[in-house]
């Protein structure tokens, strides 16, 4: 277990260097140079709110409004991606990564261009109703939820409009979740970024690949229970490590 030190640093470039089939799997802590923040750790959200009262989906039911009026105070909608994304963008332009596995709901890894990104917690940049089920564009509702907070579905006024993340206590989308087992089964290589690797089953992504061969290499600004299983460890900012790494790999 290493800081970003140089040697660390080769070690990574060379283990990424060697990919043929490598993923990434990202976490809050690859967003936060972006400016928006983590949740466990050192300066987490949820070390300053109960995750059950402002996340789980049984207090998003019994009280939508609570969730939107964090929103209409909290939400970030002028991030942009920082050197990390771009570092996963020209990592997968030079053929040592398949997809981006993200378990944020932010969307600046499409932002940043990575062509392929499975999204295990859905996206922040759709509601859904759950009335009636129809969906909408997040600009829309947060619209809405600007002129009446909490806003009500635009097509059936039901009172439930929620953003389509994975709240706790629901299930992961069966779609993104497949997608990622099967690229983690394949891969030889699997790069995790800004993840404590603490929430199940997303976790179980690092695990499988784990099982089947590949080779973890991990940057974290602080330690994970994955660490002593990693072939590389890097404590560090992903926005400062991951750059090294790829200009290492350009200079050959
Ligand atoms: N660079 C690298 N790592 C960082 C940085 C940074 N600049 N800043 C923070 N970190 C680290 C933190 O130390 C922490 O270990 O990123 C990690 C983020 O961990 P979490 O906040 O637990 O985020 P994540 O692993 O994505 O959580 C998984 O939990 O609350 C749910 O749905 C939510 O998707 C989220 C899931
Ligand atoms: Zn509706």
């Amino acid at each position: 277990m290493t800081t970003a030190t140089d040697a660390a640093v080769t070690e990574l470039a060379g283990l990424l260097g060697r990919a043929r089939a490598g993923i990434a799997f990202t976490g809050a802590g690859i967003s936060v140079e972006s400016g928006i923040p983590h949740f466990r750790g050192k300066g987490g959200l949820w070390t300053k709110f109960d995750p059950y009262k402002v996340a789980h989906i049984d207090t998003f039911r019994q009280d939508p409004a609570q969730y939107w009026t964090y929103s209409l105070n909290h939400r970030r909608t002028d991030a942009e991606p920082n050197p990390a994304h771009r570092a996963l963008v020209d990592l997968e332009r030079r053929g040592h990564l398949r997809a981006v596995v993200t378990q944020n709901t932010d969307g600046l890894h499409q932002k940043a261009g990575s062509s392929q990104v499975v999204e295990l917690h859905g996206t922040s940049h759709g509601v859904v109703c759950l009335d009636c089920e129809q969906r909408f564009p997040r600009a829309q509702i947060d619209r809405l939820n600007r002129e009446h907070c909490p806003p009500s579905c635009p097509a059936c006024g039901g009172a439930f409009l929620k953003p389509t993340v994975v709240l706790f206590g629901e299930a992961l989308p069966t779609e993104a979740l497949q997608e990622a087992q099967s690229l983690a089964l394949a891969a030889d290589v699997m790069l995790i970024v800004g993840s404590s690797l603490q929430v199940y089953p997303a976790a179980a992504i690092p695990r499988l690949a784990l099982e089947h061969g590949a080779e973890l290499g991990i940057v974290n600004a602080e330690a994970t229970p994955f660490d002593g299983r990693a072939s590389v460890v890097i404590y560090g900012k992903a926005g400062e490590v991951l750059p090294q790494v790829v200009s290492q790999i350009a200079a050959g």
